[in-house]
């Protein structure tokens, strides 16, 4: 039965960890796979976190089941993040909230949700988008199209053209994903305009907006990076959106996310609950609970909270003060190309906008690792590898 099997290629961005850390070489860079490093190279157990894990030892009584929907208090607390108290309390009766393993376990469920009760749809993705969004969304058997997205040239987002297709192409009941904050590849975000606009389009035209969420706090803030997120989901009738808490509380291994799925009217949430936790019981019957209780533990504990965010904004900050140093040190080894677009853009991810060819180069030469559309994780520069990370990269544009 297995004997017609063919390996398939391994995912690019996970094959990149492999090979990172396969090499010897002292000075390697990874800037690759997407998650928070620290000026020593670290990805760090929060502070908040470990915390938490330590009164959950000592308190937890039971490892009973959680059930399809997963942790209640979970569920209320991370919409509060996400939508904020005011708007939260507001849609409460419109929405049903499934903890999920992870912001793809969120994803994935929304796909399989939409494939049962709209299996029509289609689904537009930005171009570019992350790439397991393809078989995430497209593996539950959803066409995906594309809108066109990032700008090459100035580094920010090609609104017109993006919403020309839409208007022309999306039809009522199709789904338009859009990143919430910190969009990734690309780190190019839509504005507070831009996001009025969407709004306004997905009324006007029965379009339903499907939110990636996955990077909230890394990007202007906690509040500031859900603004868009919020207007759209005061106005529209129905909306989804899937949130994750991998970064943000650096929870990347327990899988922790969220599934949100906002209906027209208060009588129709029974039925959309009652849907997606069908499915979910279908596909993993109900979510791992550890990262989720480490989650409410620190949001119901103003001390944890207080310590969770300052940690979250020293993060968002470092990542903002090395978008400055990069552009800034290629300027220095006299690049003539403008990289300013890197300090205008938002959250972990850039593209250096360099060719393929080029990436293989630094890999090679400097052990420099990118994913090969020269997406660079911000978070894996340092004081310790600027230089060498400049200096190859001006290497490479002057040779
Ligand atoms: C990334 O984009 O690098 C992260 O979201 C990690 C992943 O699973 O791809």
């Amino acid at each position: 039965m297995f004997e017609h099997l063919k390996a398939k290629p391994a995912d690019p961005i996970l094959r990149l960890m492999q090979e990172f850390r396969e090499d010897s070489h002292p000075q390697k860079v990874d800037l690759g796979v997407g998650v928070y490093k620290d000026e020593q190279g670290h990805t760090p157990l929060m502070q908040a976190v470990d915390r938490a894990q330590r009164i959950l030892v000592e308190s937890e009584l039971t490892k009973s089941y959680i059930g399809p929907p997963g942790s209640p208090l979970f569920n209320d607390q991370i919409t509060q993040l996400v939508l904020g108290n005011g708007l939260a309390t507001k849609l409460k009766e419109r929405l049903a909230v499934a903890q999920t393993p992870g912001g793809c376990g969120a994803l994935r469920m929304a796909a399989e949700f939409i494939k049962s009760c709209q299996p029509t749809a289609r689904v537009w993705v930005s171009d570019p988008t992350w790439a397991n969004h393809v078989p995430l969304l497209g593996g539950a058997g959803l066409p995906l199209e594309t809108y066109p997205y990032y700008d090459q040239q100035t580094g920010g987002v090609r609104f017109d053209a993006m919403m020309e297709t839409l208007k022309k192409s999306a039809r009522a009941g199709d789904l338009v994903l859009l990143h919430g904050c910190c969009h990734n590849p690309s780190g190019a975000d839509l504005n507070s305009k831009q996001w009025q606009e969407i709004t306004e389009f997905c009324l006007d035209k029965g379009v339903v907006p499907f939110v990636d969420m996955a990077y909230q706090g890394l990007g202007q803030g906690l509040n500031e990076d859900a603004l868009g997120v919020r207007y759209l989901f005061n106005a529209v009738p129905e909306a989804l959106l899937a949130t994750s808490c991998s970064k943000n509380f650096g929870l990347y291994r327990e899988r922790t996310g969220a599934l949100m799925l906002l209906s027209a009217k208060a009588e129709q949430t029974p039925a959309t609950a009652s849907e997606l936790f069908t499915r979910i019981r279908s596909h993993y019957s109900m979510p791992p609970a550890h990262g989720a209780s480490v989650v409410e533990t620190i949001l119901m504990n103003s001390q944890l909270a207080e310590l969770w965010q300052s940690e979250l904004n020293a993060m968002r900050k470092r990542i903002q003060t090395l978008r400055l140093q990069l552009n800034q040190g290629l300027k220095a080894r006299g690049v003539d190309r403008d990289f300013s677009f890197i300090e205008r853009q938002q959250g972990m991810f850039s593209f250096l906008g360099i060719s393929p060819e080029q990436v293989n180069q630094l890999r090679k030469d400097f052990s420099i690792y990118m994913v090969e559309s020269s997406r660079i994780n911000l978070a894996g520069l340092s004081a310790h590898n600027l230089d060498y990370v400049c200096d190859g990269i001006a290497s490479i544009l002057k040779g």
